[in-house]
């Protein structure tokens, strides 16, 4: 973790070393002036010395204007460190997330992957900041104050150590249960985040539901567990005022007492005393900020660790070294394949049970092969593991066991890049992003020309209602899609995976907001434009598969059918019922 956090602060490495420099000089001139102030006192104003006066003043004016300099040149260090560190830290994490597999995350859920990058970078960000200068400040502060002390009268200092013993024993039982709170709140921000962003994302719906209350319900209650905590940590750091307020009076009154008595003894001068009254306020505030030093690394620990785990993650899937960069036809074979969706780790702790093997697998014993140019439908109830079963072609999923082959080839052997160039996905769960229809298109192939999105848009029936939009293919589309109807956003989809000119092509329910004229128009343009593409079309009506040259039938990760429609419904009891609920239906329909 050190290690990988250092690795971003090393850019800005002497902006780190200059802010304890620069910080230690201030605390120089600090510590100095009060000594300076002492002289001033006894050998000018007591001893009636005007020229003495005037010397000690312009040496103190002389040290303050250092220490402002000083000071201005360790706050732009720090500022300067910090800022870039948080900046080199988001930028490290963004590039490994953009690595990382569906799998990983699934592991860390978006809400999280936004937290780290914002609130404990923030975190981060502000206890660099401060610490860089604070680490150095308060011991060395510390140090040459007490030194000043012993300097001048060794025998009040002993009032420092006894005030030092009791403020050191308080602060560290307060400092040690703050930390512990401290812990706990970055993954109550986890939760907080979680509900902001469903509920933002999906404030239509929650509209739609008038689900408003529940919701708000739910926001307030991660709101009020992490305020909660804050309540608690900050309560415990309020005890540090009025102790430290305490230790310091108690000190003043001790130092006064005594510091008389020696005053008139006459061990001690006037000067002497005012400056020791200084040094005891320094040494009891660098305490303080020592104390705030332990509160913020205990703090900022535990956002490291969740910065750091991101930034070290290795994803699930990785490019292989020498990967086969082209793939030569569209041909897929599945050989005794099981997936589940657990991690890593859990996957090898608990055994699948061997009576019911696939009861717990999203797939299990997947054995089946596809020609390159063939139109195959895949159909199967709800969570039968469709989209399990696409997602494993173009690697986004990896197998846990038997093999994925594209073209002859383990989909492992390839260049991750030149696979999914190959295998284009209209994922079911489908976006597209702020910015013109056009830009849209471009997105899955930079290089395309005006005709080809046009020729794309053709073939998806996407044509015709993005010439009616108000600037044509420059028509802006809102953040989400928001501004076209599920239907038309699909279609766009499609014409987009299309532009990538792959040579397999899967439609994962990517029509199902397509009326049923529609579906057929973009099947049949497909079929007889693209025809040495292999297409997989996954749908839940029976009327878009069963002009495939083949249908797989799904049934709860088992394939239990792969025959043309035809041979289907004389064999397949599955693809029977299927065939006769829709039937009848559309019957109904009709009558
Ligand atoms: N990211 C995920 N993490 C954990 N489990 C998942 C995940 N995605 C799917 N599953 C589970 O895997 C099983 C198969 O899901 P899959 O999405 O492949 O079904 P499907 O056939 O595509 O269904 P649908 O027709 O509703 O799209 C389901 O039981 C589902 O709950
Ligand atoms: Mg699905």
């Amino acid at each position: 973790m050190i290690k990988t956090l250092y690795q971003q602060i090393r850019q800005y490495r002497t902006a780190s070393l200059l802010t304890p420099a620069f910080t230690a000089l201030e605390v120089l001139m600090d510590v100095l002036i009060p000594y300076v102030t002492a002289s001033l006192i006894d050998k000018g104003i007591n001893a009636g010395d005007m020229e003495s006066v005037y010397f000690y003043g312009a040496v103190m004016m002389g040290m303050a204007l250092l220490s402002l300099v000083f000071g201005i040149l360790g706050g732009r260090c720090s500022a300067y460190a910090a800022t870039g560190f948080a900046a080199n830290l988001r930028s490290a994490m963004y590039r490994n997330i953009q690595r990382m597999a569906f799998s990983d995350i699934d592991k860390y859920a978006t809400s999280g992957l936004v937290t780290r990058m914002t609130t404990d970078v923030n975190a981060l960000q502000s206890a660099f900041q401060q610490i860089m200068g604070i680490s150095v400040r308060a011991p060395f502060k510390l140090l040459l104050s007490i030194l000043m002390c012993l300097v001048i009268d060794a025998r009040l200092s002993l009032i420092f150590l006894i005030a030092l013993v009791i403020l050191s024993f308080s602060l560290y039982h307060i400092i040690s249960r703050v930390a512990r709170l401290f812990q706990q709140v970055f993954v109550k921000y986890d939760d907080l985040n979680q509900s902001v962003q469903e509920n933002i994302t999906g404030i239509r719906l929650v509209k739609a539901f008038v689900r408003e209350d529940y919701e708000n319900a739910k926001f307030a209650k991660a709101a009020e567990n992490l305020y909660k905590l804050y309540v608690k940590a900050e309560s415990l750091m309020a005890w540090n005022h009025p102790i430290m307020n305490m230790v310091v009076y108690g000190c003043i009154i001790a130092l006064s007492w005594l510091g008389a008595h020696y005053i008139v003894e006459g061990t001690l001068t006037t000067g002497e005393l005012t400056s020791l009254f200084t040094y005891v306020m320094s040494i009891l505030m660098s305490l303080m900020m020592l104390s705030m030093v332990f509160v913020m690394l205990t703090q900022s620990a535990a956002s490291a660790k969740r910065v750091a785990e991101i930034i070290e993650e290795e994803p699930d899937i990785v490019n292989p070294a020498n990967g086969i960069t082209t793939v030569p036809d569209g041909s897929i074979e599945f050989r005794g394949v099981r997936f589940d969706y657990q991690s890593k780790d859990e996957g090898q702790r608990s055994k699948v049970s061997p009576l019911l093997p696939h009861k717990r697998s999203a797939l299990y014993n997947i054995t089946f092969s596809i020609k390159s140019g063939e139109t195959i439908g895949v159909i199967g109830g709800t969570g039968s593991g469709k989209s399990t079963l696409v997602n494993l072609i173009s690697r986004l999923y990896d197998p846990r066991e038997g093999e994925v082959c594209v073209g002859g080839h383990n989909v492992k052997d390839y260049d991750l890049t030149a696979l999914r160039h190959a295998v284009s996905v209209v994922l079911q769960q489908n976006i597209l992003f702020s910015g013109t229809v056009l830009d849209n298109l471009r997105w899955g192939n930079p290089d395309a020309t005006l005709e080809e999105c046009c020729y794309a848009c053709q073939m998806a029936q996407a044509d015709e209602f993005v010439s009616q939009m108000p600037e044509g293919y420059d028509t802006r589309i809102e953040q989400g899609g928001t501004n076209v109807s599920g239907g038309q956003k699909q279609r766009l989809c499609i014409a987009r995976a299309l532009l990538k000119h792959p040579k397999i092509l899967v439609l994962d329910d990517s029509t199902s907001a397509c009326d049923t004229a529609t579906d057929a128009k973009i099947r049949e343009a497909i079929h007889h434009q693209l025809p040495e593409m292999t297409k997989i079309i996954i749908a839940q009506r029976i009327l878009s598969v069963r002009d495939c040259d083949r249908i797989l039938v799904l049934d709860n990760g088992v394939v239990t059918g792969f025959d043309t429609h035809d041979n289907l419904l004389k064999t397949n009891t599955l693809y029977q019922e299927i065939n006769a609920i829709q039937t009848e239906n559309i019957g109904d329909f009709d009558a």
